[in-house]
């Protein structure tokens, strides 16, 4: 399909997508019509009857049923068209078909991740084959964010302490964009992300790597260099020096640190760990404790693989 977006609407690259616009057309032109003639007859009436001296024009008329019958029924049925479709559309929307593949996506200050049925995670960067239905089971870790992909014209709530769904078939092989579209928090506006799609082939090659830790031929220090960016960590945490809404990663490593509660710690491997699984349990002084935890996301190996390209960014 390679059908154009509009000035309303990006291009249709899902299956519910064409009806989902089909849909918002009826009633935007509808309403356009309704509104030109609306308009129309108050200025007509305006001109029309407007006041000449003391000449009284109008006749003092009250009723006209037929008149009053036609501006019912006419807005009835329009009512009930867009009623009885936008019904339809919405259970297609929500009921998700049989062989739907299952991925678990969960929100969390400020990034998204994915896991995938064979183990495989991804962070903001969800990976589907094409022309075949994916289930999302929606979770947050702490606030309501909402995931949004508007080509797909899928957006969902996605809450703490219980799931919601929803599911797409991506028409097209290709890249789409995700934003969180429920205000979050300072980081709202960076929680974005990407649905790539791919044939069945690649998405099942990318499966296979993806289950693996760290990838073959590869140095500790070069994966955690990649883990940094694929997981998300370089929202908060630059490795220039400059302080963002997290400490820098460059140079600290080996220095004392003090903590919000007032206490030294030396910046070493251990630390590192426990900060990046239980990433409250000692805060950097003048920083909030807004980290989420990795537990669970990153295996022990990719934690390695972090701590050694912190470790590399001294000088
Ligand atoms: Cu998450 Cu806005």
């Amino acid at each position: 399909m390679d059908e154009k977006g509009t000035l309303y609407l990006p291009p249709p690259s899902s299956t519910i997508a064409g009806e989902v616009d089909a849909l918002f057309y009826f009633i935007f032109y509808a309403s356009l019509v309704l509104f030109a003639i609306v308009t129309m007859a108050t200025v007509y009436f305006i001109v029309r009857y407007r006041r000449r001296g003391e000449k009284q024009l109008t006749s003092g008329v009250a009723h006209n049923t037929k008149l009053e019958i036609l501006w019912t029924v006419v807005p009835t049925i329009l009512v009930f068209i867009v009623f009885v479709w936008g019904f339809r559309t919405y259970l297609k929307m929500h009921v998700v078909p049989k062989d739907a593949l299952e991925i678990k996506a969960t929100g969390q200050k400020w990034f998204w991740t994915f896991d995938y049925p064979n183990g495989a995670n991804s962070i903001n960067d969800l990976v589907v084959p094409v022309g075949k239905p994916v289930k999302l089971l929606l979770s947050s870790q702490d606030v309501i964010h909402s995931f949004f992909v508007p080509d797909f014209r899928v957006k969902m709530d996605v809450l703490p302490n219980r799931y919601t769904l929803t599911w797409f078939e991506a028409t097209e092989t290709g890249e789409y964009e995700i934003f969180c579209t429920e205000y979050c928090g300072k980081g709202h506006s960076e929680m974005l992300g990407n649905v790539r799609v791919m044939s069945e082939v690649d998405y099942n090659d990318w499966l296979e790597k993806s289950a693996v830790d760290i990838p073959e031929g590869m140095s500790l220090e070069e994966a955690g260099a990649k883990l940094y960016v694929s997981k998300a960590c370089v929202t908060c945490h630059s490795v220039d020096g400059v302080p963002g809404v997290a400490p820098s990663f460059k140079g600290r490593y080996g220095e004392q640190q003090r903590m919000a509660d007032g206490g030294m710690v030396l910046l070493d491997e251990n630390y590192l760990r426990e900060s990046i699984l239980n990433p409250q349990a000692r805060v950097v002084e003048g920083y909030q404790p807004v980290m989420p935890t990795y537990q669970g996301v990153l295996k022990d190996r990719q934690i390695d693989a972090l701590i050694a390209y912190i470790k590399s960014l001294q000088e």
